[in-house]
């Protein structure tokens, strides 16, 4: 599984949009993007690319 720790929160929610659409290819992504709200997919990209490690 790639790391989403620090990466930067703009890129996690464009990754997020494309697997929720399909653009993006996901084993599973796909199901876990479409589980959220683009609010919510931008309030968990702001803490993850806030975290140090
Ligand atoms: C139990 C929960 C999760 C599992 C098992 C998981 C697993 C994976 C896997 C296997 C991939 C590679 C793509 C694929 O095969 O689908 C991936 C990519 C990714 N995941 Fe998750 N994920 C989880 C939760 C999340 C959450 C909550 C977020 C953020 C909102 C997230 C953000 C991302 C992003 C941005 C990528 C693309 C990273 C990159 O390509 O550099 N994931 N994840």
């Amino acid at each position: 599984m790639p790391r989403v720790l620090g990466q930067d929160p703009a890129g996690i929610v464009i990754a997020m949009r494309e697997f929720r659409s399909g653009q993006r290819p996901a084993t599973v992504m796909d199901r876990i993007a479409k589980g959220f709200t683009e609010d919510e997919t931008q309030a968990i990209a702001a803490w993850l690319g806030a975290q140090k490690d």
